[in-house]
């Protein structure tokens, strides 16, 4: 059983791969959490996953909300977790882990891969070119070929991209980011809208509405940016933040 999180498709691709490898089921952490389903089963011998992207040098919020709510009938023999960063992952492992032994499980995996980089919600922050996005993708699809069957042998072991000043990052960074740069009321869009409503369908947490044809944000937003990443006319912006910063999505 594998729970998973994606705003702009690099986690989902690292999902599904690990997925079909191992033969499991893939649950999308958003819609779980909406629906109320925070009781599961796992078959005999069934390992849990999770795959989520970095977000400030840790996980998501709302995966480790997610966690927290979680019950199993039997506590899990295998648990491990992959996650997919732009750069870095500070102490994300150990964020994770604490989440997990508060519920009594234990870690016996868990890796990070380098894919293109989706965050460019305050200056300074940027996409990566097309050459390197795609080299990102090479790699990670190669280290993907040796890290599933790890999984599937259930072996323990920790592989991750730690980086440089990672307890300042991921313990005195990321509250700030959660708290402060989580705010979708500088989301707006340009007159090159087209009311189509992708930014809708794509956001995961459904925060957005059509009024008079035109987004409304509503104040959950984890700031995955898929509403600015997936237009078609480019016509959202996050601030000034993003104006002249293009756009990527997995397999687009
Ligand atoms: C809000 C936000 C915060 C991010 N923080 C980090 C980070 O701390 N370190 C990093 O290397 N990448 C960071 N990234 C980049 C993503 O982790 C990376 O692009 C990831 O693959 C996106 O996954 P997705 O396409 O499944 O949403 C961040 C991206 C977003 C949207």
């Amino acid at each position: 059983m594998l729970f998973f999180f994606s705003g702009c498709g690099n986690s989902r691709h690292v999902a599904e791969t690990i997925a079909a490898g191992l033969n499991g089921s893939l649950i999308f952490i958003p819609e779980a959490a909406r629906e109320g389903r925070y009781e599961y089963e796992l078959a005999k011998g069934e390992s849990l996953g999770f795959v989520f992207p970095v977000y400030s040098w840790a996980p998501p919020k709302l995966v480790l909300d997610f966690i927290n709510k979680m019950s199993l009938k039997t506590d899990p023999d295998y648990l491990y977790f992959a996650c997919t960063c732009g750069d870095e992952c500070g102490l994300t492992e150990k964020v994770f882990r604490k989440a997990i032994e508060a519920k009594g499980w234990s870690l016996s995996a868990c890796f990070s891969v380098q894919m293109p980089e989706t965050y460019i919600g305050m200056p300074g922050f940027k996409l990566d070119t097309a050459e390197n996005a795609r080299r990102k993708i090479d790699a990670a699809d190669a280290d993907l070929k040796v890290l599933v069957p790890r999984l599937q042998n259930k072996e323990k072991f920790s592989k991750m991209i730690v980086g440089s000043l990672a307890w300042a990052k991921s313990r005195l960074v990321n509250p700030g980011f959660n708290r402060f740069a989580t705010d979708d009321r500088k989301y707006h869009t340009t007159e090159a809208c087209i009311h189509c409503g992708k930014c809708l369908s794509v956001c995961p947490l459904q925060n957005i509405t059509l009024e008079d044809g035109r987004p409304v944000w509503h104040g959950h937003c984890t700031m995955c940016m898929a509403c600015y990443h997936h237009c078609p006319a480019n016509a959202i912006q996050y601030g000034k933040a993003t104006e002249g910063k293009g756009q990527y999505c997995f397999g687009k």
